[in-house]
């Protein structure tokens, strides 16, 4: 029996921009997964069998990733699925984790390159930001060319990422999800519409893309005031380029007096919120009385780990 373990991730400044080349910052949380796999006589996932309609990961996964017979898996998650907090991405990262852990054949790499293609045939089209947040953890840098700290380069078609490690220390943030799944694609289709058609939107992107930078530099120095600042300038943009939702800006307000700064993470439209902040139960107090679901989440974790085999 193998048992492991993988974060959901945030996304800490770049969402969008990303799409167009620009960088983007990833920090894994310490929401986990933890997927436990046996031989077994038939594959079923928490005793259901197994499906591509209700399991599409775990279904692709094995289908192109698992030469072995049936599994038994067993999945617990901490991680809100259609939350925009890479449920979808860790659930995909810890199944691969294990099917790599049953064949002695373990590597971070292999698992973030695996979970990137999973993840692309069941959702059409993604970038391996969520994916590589969850193998690696700690904090992701993800980058149209390549610098320091390379983690590995992945391509698509005519799309390609460099993934950086990103030192990530220890912080505390305060997520709220809004309880409304929303899915990326039409988001990420209405943005490139705007940024085709207007220069004033590829400048909100170019404007993004330049905040995201120095985010780089200041989580570094763990300077938080400074990467509030920029989380809430870049949470404006993302207003601006059409992504925010009147729920998350509610929670956003809500949170910002008690923070150092706010913003929508993800997709937008729904999903979630995050604020970076020293008082996280006063923020989640009053996530929750504007309705939405708080949780307080450290950064600086593990990723995709074998946690018994
Ligand atoms: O929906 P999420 O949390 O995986 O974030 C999507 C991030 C976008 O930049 C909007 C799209 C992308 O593929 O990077």
């Amino acid at each position: 029996m193998i048992l492991t373990s993988a974060p959901g991730k945030i996304i800490l400044l770049g969402e969008h921009a990303v799409v167009f080349g620009k960088p983007a910052i990833a920090l894994g949380i310490d929401l986990r997964l933890s997927c436990t796999v046996s031989e077994a006589d038939k594959s079923t996932v928490n005793g259901y069998p197994l499906t591509y309609q209700y399991h599409p990961y775990i279904h692709t996964a094995m289908r192109d990733y698992w030469r072995g017979g049936p599994l038994s898996i067993e999945i617990s998650s901490e991680i809100p699925s259609g939350s925009g907090l890479g449920s979808s991405a860790a659930v995909t990262v810890a199944f691969l984790a294990a099917l790599g852990a049953m064949s002695d054949d373990f590597d971070v790499e292999g698992v973030a390159r695996r979970a990137f293609n999973v993840e692309s045939m069941v959702q059409g089209r993604a970038s391996p930001l969520d994916t590589s947040a969850s193998s690696h953890g700690h904090g992701i840098f993800v980058d149209s060319s390549p610098g320091d700290d390379l983690l590995w380069h992945i391509r698509q078609d005519s799309r390609q990422w460099y993934v950086h490690h990103c030192p990530a220390p220890e912080l505390t943030f305060v997520i709220g999800f809004t309880g409304i799944r929303a899915s990326t694609g039409p988001l990420v289709a209405r943005v490139r519409r705007y940024v085709e058609r207007t220069r004033f939107a590829a400048e909100l992107v170019d404007e993004i893309g330049q905040i995201t930078q120095e985010g780089m530099a200041r989580l570094r120095e763990r300077d938080v005031e400074a990467l509030g600042r920029l989380m809430t300038r870049d949470h404006n943009l993302l207003a601006i380029l059409g992504v925010s939702s009147r729920e998350l800006q509610t929670l956003v307000d809500a949170a910002l007096p008690l923070s150092y700064g706010a913003k929508l993470t993800g997709a937008g439209g729904g999903g979630s919120m995050i604020a970076l902040t020293d008082r996280p139960e006063e923020v989640s107090k009053a996530i929750r009385r504007r309705g939405g679901i708080p949780y307080i989440v450290q950064t600086g974790v593990d990723g995709a780990r074998v946690e018994r085999a």
